[in-house]
């Protein structure tokens, strides 16, 4: 009888491989006879040198030193570089038409950042075609990938009508699993101050047409934006069609944001910016992930928020972009970590780890964000020795290739 075979392939000579999961010491990886292996999820900092990797199936079957790796049916030299996972981006507004660049120029010449910008990227969204939104989703998507993205979350926001918030959601589903709908970015002008009309379609016929393409249900609880209450009706709708929540919180002042992301059991509290010690206390004390968007402190010219604070106080923390045609254009990761490390106070290890096991813990997700056994193969390669040198040569290139389940699918 014919056999299926599959193929593994061993990635050796790896000067660095950062697997965030517990050391599987040289362990096999797909024992039992049904050949699947549950990944562990995404521990805490680890990293081999000197090492190697098996993939088979698409997922990560070993890894440990080289001098001891199996044999497998292909060979791939790393040359000493560094390997890492897959940067794992935990938000991101990449469904919109048009551009900001004049408003970011305005900024660098003195004014301030304001909520009020998105209104004019939901004008040029909501007269954008079909072709036109997913042609600018598929390009940033694509730039992401091929600086080492290979999961991202991905959110509506800037239609703010039942149809353009439903196409929304739905030409993201096309992209990612990890859909966000954000019909709560802010009310859109012809509710004038009608705000609790608004949260009432937000919570009604808006959420009916778009929980069918979302995981999770989001809010920007926020002065100039949504208050706390209507912040805990829309995440309650939201749970109520099944959505999982996550906030926008303390991105422009302090305001009740984390409490309210805590309170519902949010998987991520993102931004964090300004935190009274009792926002600290409740992210320490709770499952709900503080997500850092450095990309954002630096393209509004706000203060960074204080990561040490909050990684000394024991509180989860996640590195994403935020890529969005507003408070921050960039969808570049390695950006990001040179940010946390210079201006955060983050470790260089501490900062990867953010944007990889982190993002994938602000996502609830055991399968991405780690390369212990069972994870998908989801990798980059460096052209470098360390994953240190993200952060050490900032703004240069050094994504050689992207892996994903275990095919290269970016090169560079
Ligand atoms: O995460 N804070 C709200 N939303 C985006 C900004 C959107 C925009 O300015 O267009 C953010 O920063
Ligand atoms: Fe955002």
């Amino acid at each position: 009888m014919w056999q299926h075979t599959r193929v593994s392939t061993l990635i050796t000579n790896i000067g660095e491989l950062v697997t965030n999961a517990p050391d599987d010491g040289g362990s096999s990886a797909t024992g039992g006879s049904s050949g699947e292996t549950r990944p562990a999820g995404p521990g805490s900092y680890l990293a081999i040198a000197d090492a190697a990797l098996v993939i088979e199936g698409g997922r990560v079957a070993w890894t440990g030193p080289a001098s001891q790796a199996p044999a497998a049916d292909q060979v791939v030299d790393a040359d000493g570089a560094a390997v890492l996972p897959g940067f794992v981006d935990s938000h991101a507004h990449l469904v919109f038409c048009g551009e900001r660049g004049a408003e970011f120029e305005a900024r660098m010449a003195g004014l301030p950042y304001s909520a009020g910008g998105i209104r004019s990227t939901v004008a040029a969204t909501r007269s954008a075609t079909d072709a036109e939104l997913s042609g600018n989703l598929r390009k940033l998507a694509a730039e992401m990938l091929s600086q080492g993205i290979t999961t991202f979350e991905c959110k509506s926001g800037y239609g703010l009508t039942v149809v353009d918030e439903a196409r929304s959601v739905a030409l993201a589903a096309e992209v990612t699993p990890e859909v966000t709908y954000l019909g709560a970015h802010v009310v859109p002008p012809e509710f004038g101050q009608d705000s609790a009309g608004y949260v009432d379609l937000v919570c009604g016929p808006m959420l009916a047409a778009c929980a069918p393409h979302a995981r999770w249900v989001d809010v920007f609880c926020e002065r100039g934006a949504f208050g706390a209450d209507e912040a805990r009706a829309v995440l309650a709708a939201g749970r109520a069609a099944g959505l999982q929540p996550r906030v926008h919180a303390n991105q422009l002042g302090p305001g009740p944001g984390v409490q309210v992301a805590v309170e519902a059991g949010a998987a991520s509290a993102d931004h964090c910016t300004y935190l009274a010690a009792a926002d600290i206390d409740a992210l320490a004390s709770s499952a709900t992930v503080a997500t850092l968007l450095p990309g954002v402190e630096f393209s509004t010219r706000q203060p960074y928020p204080d990561a040490r604070r909050l990684l000394d106080a024991g509180v989860t923390v996640a590195i994403a972009t935020d890529c969005n045609p507003g408070s921050c254009f960039t969808s570049s990761l390695p950006f990001c970590i040179a940010l946390a490390v210079r201006e955060m106070r983050m470790t260089t290890r501490e900062a990867v780890w953010a944007a990889t096991a982190g993002g994938a813990r602000a996502l609830r997700r055991e399968d991405v964000g780690h390369l212990g056994v069972g994870a998908r193969a989801d990798l980059i390669m460096l052209s470098a020795p360390s994953h240190a040198y993200l952060a050490y040569r900032p703004g240069v290139p050094l994504t050689a290739e992207v892996w994903q389940a275990g095919q290269v699918v970016a090169r560079s």
